[in-house]
């Protein structure tokens, strides 16, 4: 077993449809235990930040522009493998790619409104957890 975090987003297309319990209920289902959560509008210099590694690319100006529309949930996971786990359970970017039963496949419209985010490695993990949320926010079940 190895225990991981990763980070989350329910992407504003999504809460805008009311899908954060179905999301929410995918995820628990799957074995990943929310230990922290909360509502935020981003504002655009926090949605620059965060998807920093995409500046200068086509698709940044409408990224941060989707992302900034409405409001999100933010939320870590844990559990075994959670990292990859929770990629498998989001399925690819473009949801047209993503296996069937996956998040993005059931939920997503198109690459750039696609309902979920999840951190790709350990190290965006943990840098995704720290951007919004502080140790005294998470708690982890006894
Ligand atoms: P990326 O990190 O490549 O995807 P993922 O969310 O699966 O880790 O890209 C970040 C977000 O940018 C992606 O969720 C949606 C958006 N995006 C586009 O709008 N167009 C694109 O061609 C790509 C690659 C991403
Ligand atoms: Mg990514």
């Amino acid at each position: 077993m190895t225990i991981e975090r990763t980070f989350s987003i329910v992407k504003p297309d999504a809460v805008g449809r009311n899908q954060i319990g179905a999301i929410y209920h995918r995820l628990e289902s799957a074995g990943l235990t929310i230990v922290a959560a909360k509502m935020l509008r981003l504002t655009e210099q926090q949605a620059q930040g965060f998807y920093a590694e995409h500046e200068g690319k086509p698709f940044y100006a409408p990224l941060i522009e989707f992302m900034t529309s409405g409001p999100v949930m933010v939320q870590v996971l844990e559990g075994d493998n959670a990292i990859t786990r929770y990629r498998e359970l989001m399925g690819k970017t473009n949801p047209e790619e993503a296996a069937c039963g996956t998040l993005r496949a059931d939920y997503a419209e198109s690459t750039r409104l696609n309902a979920v985010h999840g951190s790709d490695s350990p190290e965006s993990a943990a840098r995704e957890i720290a951007y919004f949320f502080s140790d005294d926010e998470i708690c982890p079940r006894d």
